[in-house]
């Protein structure tokens, strides 16, 4: 117990302005303090950008490529990634519990590439998501699938729980094979998950029109790597977004699958947390691929 001898009032009480609190991430301020610690697991709260690195892939593919073994393929790369994108099977089995980085915890499951993929149900208890000190849960959200409806209450029901529990929700927006992909489906797809509730959302980036995406989207938008392309690329459509209003990227097989996945990872952190342009960015993947 303290010396009670001398107990002093304070003084020291400065002006009636409170100092600000002002947070890196966009829309985000008023979130209460565990959830804005959480974030700050994934958004680097230097710059409030992030790169996750995604390899829940297993979930309804399997053992697909650069994913046949994550001890191999994926742990080399965790020191250098902001944050995980994984299943709780990937993080049990395989993840370093005292590696520091935020685990953005896959929440949704249940088809497999041999069915129909929009028909998920949440997949995680939130009680397991604390148990695992999970940073956010993402779920899969089809604006216009078939599913829409239910993917919608599996992220509402999702946000009611992480609200509660102070755990970030990532709506990934999943687009079927016949849509468009095209600035206003991505305005709309975006605006209605954050609308109704999402924390953060998760898209990807087009080339017409992605900065009115990012601009009528009240909270952070990540964009997703998608399918394997040449790195530079890849590096160009992560530069072009970020430069277009992305807080980051989640990337998984342009990383995984690459011939020199930690020399991809160096470079598009470059993009993401030091201003690098694609070139340049490119220029680094080449000097740590030899
Ligand atoms: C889909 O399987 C997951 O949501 C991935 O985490 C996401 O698509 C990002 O991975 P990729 O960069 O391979 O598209």
């Amino acid at each position: 117990m303290a010396d009670l001898d001398d107990l002093r009032d304070g003084t020291d009480f400065g002006g009636a302005d409170p100092v600000a609190t002002g947070f890196h991430l966009k829309g985000l301020a008023g979130q209460d303090w565990g959830m804005r610690a959480r974030l700050s697991r994934i958004f680097d709260p230097r710059d409030g950008k992030t790169v996750m690195l995604a390899f829940d892939h297993g979930y309804f593919q399997g053992p697909t490529s650069g994913l046949e073994r994550l001890d191999r393929s994926i742990l080399p790369l965790v020191p250098q990634a902001d944050a995980l994108m994984c299943t709780r099977g990937a993080l049990r089995t395989t993840m370093p519990p005292t590696s520091g980085k935020g685990v953005v915890l896959r929440a949704s499951g249940g088809p497999s590439v041999l069915s129909e993929l929009s028909n998920e149900e949440l997949a995680i208890s939130i009680d397991d998501a604390v148990r695992l000190d999970a940073a956010a849960l993402a779920v899969q959200v089809f604006i216009g699938g078939e599913n829409e409806t239910k993917s919608v209450k599996n992220l509402t029901t999702l946000v009611d729980q992480g609200q509660a529990m102070g755990i970030p929700v990532l709506a990934v927006t999943a687009v079927g094979r016949d849509m468009v992909r095209d600035a206003r489906y991505f305005r709309l797809a975006t605006r209605i998950t954050a609308e109704l509730g999402a924390t953060f959302v998760k898209t990807y980036y087009i080339e017409d029109g992605f900065e009115t995406v990012t601009s009528a989207c009240p909270v952070p938008i990540v964009i997703a790597g998608g399918k394997k392309v040449e790195e530079r690329e890849a590096l160009q459509v992560a530069y072009r977004a970020i430069q277009e209003g992305a807080a980051g990227v989640d990337m998984g097989r342009n990383v995984f699958q690459s011939e020199h996945p930690a020399a991809m990872l160096a470079a598009v952190r470059g993009v993401v947390h030091d201003g690098l342009t694609a070139g340049e960015a490119y220029a680094l993947f080449e000097s740590h691929s030899h």
